[in-house]
Order: structure tokens, then sequence, then C-alpha cells
């Protein structure tokens, strides 16, 4: 006789329960994928691209809630939720393995069929981009024909960025964070700061002192880490499919996303290395 799970008190009738599919909206999830083409390959296309927003979905979730916790004085939870935001990217990362056995040969089946769309629109990267503190305003033009992302983004950018809310907790620790840094306009990309950079140094030249300041900055240098990681494993995935041709965002493509590679996220944790 075959195996009943049933016997052993598994649930089958679902006629009038809330079933898994049902919690979990899976119908909806998995009726959202369209191909264009007849393309193999297109599959595979969208759903790493529509992973990877569930992903980014998260990722925007937990770094409120970090900068939430920060801003409460509460940093052990904050360094708990910004450790899992590092492995957010981590997992992002390893997707691009999957992506990377597309040859440029199956993508150039579908490619015409995107026309012009692109990661480059994808807003909730821009919000994760303004969250960090990455605030690029050219880049919320190709959102402007929508009013609700646009109220996201803009929303986002009146916010302060992770790095903002780091500084002001060092800050009410009582370290000498320049009252220029901690009252900035927001809107505006950070700028490299020598005075944001010796309050660094202070911190990690005598970690056990400044414990609280330390393991923050740790975890800020690991989530840029992984992201920075996150973009190369992008660039390098694009090279290898299509080359050095034009993005179908309109961009040059690699040199494109090169120069992405070079955005500091936090530079004075970057840089404070080389005085240590
Ligand atoms: C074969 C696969 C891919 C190719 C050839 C590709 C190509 C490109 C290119 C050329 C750009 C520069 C903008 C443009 O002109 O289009 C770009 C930007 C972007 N792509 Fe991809 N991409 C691929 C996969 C992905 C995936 C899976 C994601 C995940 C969501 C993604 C997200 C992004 C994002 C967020 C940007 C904007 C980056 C920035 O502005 O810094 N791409 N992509």
């Amino acid at each position: 006789m075959a195996y009943d799970p049933a016997q052993d008190g598994a649930e089958m009738d679902f006629r009038k329960r809330m079933s898994y599919g049902d919690y979990l909206q899976i119908d909806q999830i998995l009726t959202a994928q369209k191909p264009l083409s007849a393309a193999h390959d297109e599959l595979l296309f969208i759903i790493q691209h529509q992973t990877s927003e569930l992903w980014m979905k998260l990722a925007l979730y937990e770094l409120d809630a970090a900068r939430a916790q920060l801003a409460a004085d509460n940093s052990r939870a904050a360094l708990k939720v910004l450790a899992r935001i590092a492995r957010i990217f981590e997992q992002l990362n390893s997707a691009w393995d999957v992506l990377r056995t597309m040859t440029p040969s199956e993508y150039t089946e579908f490619r015409d069929d995107l026309g012009q769309s692109s990661g480059f629109q994808s807003w909730q990267y821009r919000l994760i981009e303004y969250a960090v503190g990455n605030r690029n305003l050219a880049m919320l033009r190709p959102h402007e024909h929508r009013p609700d992302v646009m109220a996201l983004l803009e929303a986002e950018l009146a916010r302060p960025s992770l790095y903002d809310e780091a500084l002001r907790r060092l800050s009410r620790l009582g370290l000498a964070v320049p009252d220029a840094a901690l009252t900035r306009d927001l809107r505006q990309p950070w700028q490299f700061d020598a005075e944001v950079m010796a309050v660094w140094a202070q911190v990690y030249r005598d970690p056990s002192r400044y414990w609280e300041a330390y393991e923050i900055a740790e975890k800020l240098v690991d989530f840029e880490d992984y992201f920075r990681r996150w973009r190369f494993n992008h660039l390098t995935t694009v090279e290898r499919v299509i080359g050095f041709k034009r993005g179908t965002g309109g961009t040059a493509g690699t040199s494109y996303l090169k120069r992405m590679l070079e955005v500091e996220l936090f530079p004075e944790l970057w840089r404070v290395r080389t005085e240590l």
C-alpha cells in the first residue's frame, strides 16, 4: 500500500479552509509571467527579474525597519535587520548563476521584444538606492509617467537615509558628528565629509569603547560589500550576454554599469581603513 499522509493527520480537504495557495496568492504570482516571444529562455529572464523584485520588496521593508530601530536608539534590533538585508543581497547575488546559463544566442531571440524596457526603470531598485543614500535626482525621470511611483520616490528623498540615521545615532552616543552632516539637505546625494571620517577613525581606533558605533560601521560596510557584488555580478552577466551593445534602456550598456561601480554609499567608512 502507498503511504497516505492523511493517516498521520495531514489535512486533505480544503473546500472550507484556507490552503497554502490561498494564503500565498500563488495563482496571482504564477499567472504573472507573460512571455512576448516563443523563445525558450524568456521565461527564465522574466522569473529572474520578478524574483529579484520580490527580494527588493523585502529589502526595502527591512531598510525601513533598520532605520526606525536606529532612530529609536535600538541599535541591537537594527543590527539584526541589517544582517538580514546583507543576506538578501547574498541571495540576489547567487541568483545570477542561473541567468548566466543563458547565452547571447538565446537572449538575442527575444531581446527585441523587450522594447525600451530595462532594469534601469526598476523603481524598487531606485528606492533602495535612495534609502541607502545614493540620491541621484536624474533617476526620477523615467518614473514621471507614474504619479504613484513618483510619490514613493519623493517620500523617500524627504527621509533620512540609512547612513543619515546611523550618523544621527552616533551623534546621540556623544560622538562629534558635524552639524552640517546632521542637518544636510536630504534630497542630495551624500558627499564625502572628512570630519565624519575622523569620527569613524575615532571609533575604529578604540572599538571596545565605541562598540555600538563600531558594530553599526561594520554592518554598513557589510551591506555595501554585498551591494557592490550585486552591481559587479550584473555587469559581468551583461557583458557575457550582450558584450558592448547599448542597453535596451538606452544607456551605453557596460560602460554605464562600470560607472555605477564607482558609486560609494558610505565613502568615509571605506576611506577610513587607509587611515588606521
Ligand atoms: C541578460 C540579462 C540582463 C541584461 C543584458 C541587462 C542589461 C542591463 C543594462 C545594459 C543596463 C543599463 C541600462 C540600460 O541601458 O538598459 C541595466 C540596468 C539595470 N538592470 Fe539589468 N540586465 C540584465 C538582467 C537584470 C536583472 C536580472 C536584474 C534584476 C532586477 C536587472 C536589474 C537592473 C537594474 C536595477 C538596472 C539599473 C542599474 C543602475 O542604474 O545602476 N538586470 N541592465
